[in-house]
């Protein structure tokens, strides 16, 4: 069966940056006890109405089928991974491709969260081995800073997230030494409550209230001990249980990139694995935990700084609300 590979990758934020300082100003909160909890400095903001998901995710599309040696002619499907889409419905795959000038092609949502890129690689993965499709956009991009509580009621959660998109392009790798080497997927529902959104709700009638607003509960809540224990066990499994099923060790990894979802987390999980700082790449300090583009925008980042090359063994992993986990080797 043929392999699948990443033939091109690029990432968009919106101009915006908020500081932790900036932040200060509107909640009870300290650049001191950000950087110490989650190693974050700053992150971007959407900072016009009307800007999605499907606004931000263009710009990375265009920069990862450029870098891919393809147009939007050759897309032949789009997936986009999300869990802040620009509407309730339709996807935000609906919305982005007509902004890329691109109809008629099938496009999908998955809503993974943290997990989203890797799901919808491992999807994208499936359909060119199969030969289903042959250039594939997997888009991940969030707007989190409309969803969240920016006051001090809600700066457990609002100092972690920021706004941006990450792209890639999949298509059938031209030889055997190259491509994705292996996807692993796995959730545990029973911890769906630990880091989730609680309205509005089509299983509540109505779906949204004046009670729902006025409680917070349309804001982000998170178990932040929770996630932390779970995460930290589960990031270092999943890479394992990837680098097995590709026939690979730990040693055999040019770079680890772990989802962005705070310092302290990815410490702990580089410790456990006993990797030197220089192999785990982190790029936290600049955009905040930007979920689902959290790896693209990462991805990116190592390539420009020359950490991916030609012949690299790259690692990639995540673990988030679901709560959900996921795992892929890349031979670039
Ligand atoms: N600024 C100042 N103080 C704050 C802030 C803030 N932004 N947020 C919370 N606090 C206060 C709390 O009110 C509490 O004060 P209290 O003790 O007086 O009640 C205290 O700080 C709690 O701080 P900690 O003891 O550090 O609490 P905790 O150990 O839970 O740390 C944190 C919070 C950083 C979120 C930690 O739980 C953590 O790292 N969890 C991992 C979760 C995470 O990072 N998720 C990322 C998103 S999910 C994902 O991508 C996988």
């Amino acid at each position: 069966m043929r392999r699948s590979k990443i033939a091109g990758y690029g990432f968009y934020v919106p101009e915006k940056v908020v500081t932790n300082f900036d932040l200060e100003k509107i909640m009870d909160t300290t650049n001191d006890w950000i950087i110490e909890r989650t190693g974050i400095e700053e992150r971007h903001f959407v900072d016009k109405d009307f800007t999605g998901p499907s606004d931000l995710a263009v710009q990375a599309c265009q920069d990862a089928l450029k870098d891919a040696g393809k147009t939007v002619e050759d897309v032949d499907f789009i997936i986009f991974a999300t869990l802040s889409p620009d509407y309730s419905f339709p996807g935000s795959s609906a919305f982005l491709q007509p902004k890329l000038g691109i109809k008629d092609v099938g496009a999908m949502d998955i809503r993974n969260q943290c997990t989203g890129f890797i799901y919808g690689l491992s999807v994208a993965d499936q359909f060119v081995k199969t030969g289903m499709y042959n250039c594939i956009l997997v888009v991940g991009a969030e707007v989190h800073s409309t969803g969240m509580d920016l006051s001090t009621e809600g700066r457990d959660v609002a100092v972690l997230f920021g706004d941006g998109a990450g792209a890639a392009v999949i298509t059938p790798a031209e030889n055997d030494t190259e491509g994705i080497l292996s996807t692993v997927l796995h959730a545990n529902g029973a911890y769906a409550k630990e880091l989730w959104t609680e309205n509005p709700a089509s299983c509540r009638m109505p779906r949204i209230n004046k009670k729902m607003i006025d409680e917070g509960s349309i804001y982000p809540f998170m178990n932040g001990r929770a996630v932390f224990k779970h995460a930290i066990t589960k990031f270092p499994n999943v890479i394992l249980e990837s680098l097995e099923k590709a026939g690979k060790s730990l040693s055999d990894v040019d770079l680890v990139i772990p989802h962005q979802a705070n310092m302290r987390i990815t410490e702990a999980v580089r410790h456990r694995l006993k990797l030197p700082e220089e192999k785990v790449f982190s790029n936290i300090q600049k955009y905040g935990n930007t979920t689902a583009a959290s790896i693209p925008i990462a991805m990116t980042e190592a390539r420009d700084q020359g950490l991916i090359k030609k012949g690299s063994l790259v690692s990639i992993a995540a673990f988030g609300s679901g709560f959900t986990w996921a795992g892929a080797i890349i031979q670039f």
